[in-house]
């Protein structure tokens, strides 16, 4: 049997989040089933288990998580994987569970110098950054405005951007200030008026802009600096008729830049070009406690679910 975390219902994680006994999963030809490590915990998964996303009761038990890494318990033929190697997850569903069942194409490889676990929470919100800064086409001339510097889709953006060459301003708390600084990015903070402060931080004019926050208040003052199809967002679905542009994988070009991000982010945390701080890490059995911290306020980095 395998152990896995579902939803039972939509609302409050502490009443609805589950942990059921499931038969273990087996994998055909080109499928592969990983034991799973860690799986990264994000801001989809407590809005979908919050009935955020959709309240469709024939969906339920909800599988939830979204990427995951550990090793390969068993190859189905022509996956070219072999039992133990080691492997990041994405894009899985249900990756909360003890073992999961996967395409090969969704199964990567770990290169050395990247441990399992910042693995585990690296490529949900990597390869969204990825398609931001590919979508904006940043090249070195631009002077970039990240909303939500200091997030895990914020931060790799921020990297993302500034290895192109591009001058970089970021949003976040004034206790994140000294991390974007050493990610290369100007810090502002996003109380106050934004506009303002991004005119006084920035040396020359924004010419892009990636919102990973949503507010209303990160796409005014983006609206000021530049015109709206300069302006990718990831989270302001409500401003759609703005004419901003929005990304969420769906369209074929932004499914194309996710896929083409995956091996480049892994070297990169093999590298520590890009790095993921774990700020906690939680069993299945305490998920809930991940869910509402993730779900407010919260330090800095990557919450985990191990089985
Ligand atoms: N469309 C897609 O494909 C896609 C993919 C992945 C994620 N997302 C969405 O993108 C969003 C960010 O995800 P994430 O994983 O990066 O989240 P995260 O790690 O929790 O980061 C949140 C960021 O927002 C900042 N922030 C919080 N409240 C703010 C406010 N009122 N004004 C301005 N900034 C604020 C935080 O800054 P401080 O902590 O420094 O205050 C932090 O930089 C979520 O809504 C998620 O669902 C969308």
């Amino acid at each position: 049997m395998t152990r896995r975390l579902v939803a039972t219902d939509y609302g409050s994680p502490a009443q609805v989040l589950s942990v059921i006994d499931a038969d273990d999963p087996v994998a055909d030809d080109g499928h592969v089933v990983v034991a799973v490590a860690a799986a990264g915990l994000n801001p989809f998964d407590v809005k979908r288990v919050r009935g955020v996303m959709s309240s469709d009761p024939s969906a339920l038990p909800l599988a939830i998580g979204g990427e995951a890494a550990g090793t390969v318990a068993h190859a189905g033929s022509g996956t070219g994987l072999a039992v133990g190697d080691r492997v990041a997850v994405y894009p899985v569903s249900g990756a909360f569970a003890e073992q999961v069942v996967v395409d090969a194409a969704a199964v990567h490889p770990i290169p050395d110098g990247a441990s399992t676990e910042a693995a585990a929470g690296l490529l949900l919100a990597g390869v969204t950054a990825y398609d931001t800064v590919a979508t904006l086409d940043v090249g070195a001339d631009d002077v970039v405005l990240v909303h939500g510097g200091s997030g895990a889709v914020g931060s790799v953006a921020v990297v993302l951007a500034a290895a192109r060459g591009a001058t970089v301003i970021a949003t976040a708390s004034s206790t994140n200030h000294d991390y974007l600084r050493g990610l290369g990015a100007i810090p502002v903070s996003y109380h106050g008026d934004l506009a303002a402060a991004v005119r006084d931080a920035a040396p020359d004019a924004v010419t892009a802009v990636i919102d990973t926050v949503g507010t209303d208040a990160a796409i005014d003052a983006s609206l000021q600096a530049v015109s709206p199809d300069r302006i990718v967002s990831i989270a302001a679905w409500g401003r759609a008729d703005d004419g901003i542009v929005l990304l969420n994988g769906s369209s074929e070009a932004s499914r194309a830049n996710r896929r083409a991000a995956v091996a480049p982010l892994l070297d990169a945390l093999a590298d520590g070009t890009i790095t993921v701080d774990i700020v906690g890490t939680f069993s299945f059995d305490d998920a809930a406690q991940a869910f509402d911290a993730l779900d407010g306020p919260h330090p800095r980095g990557k919450y985990l679910l191990t089985p």
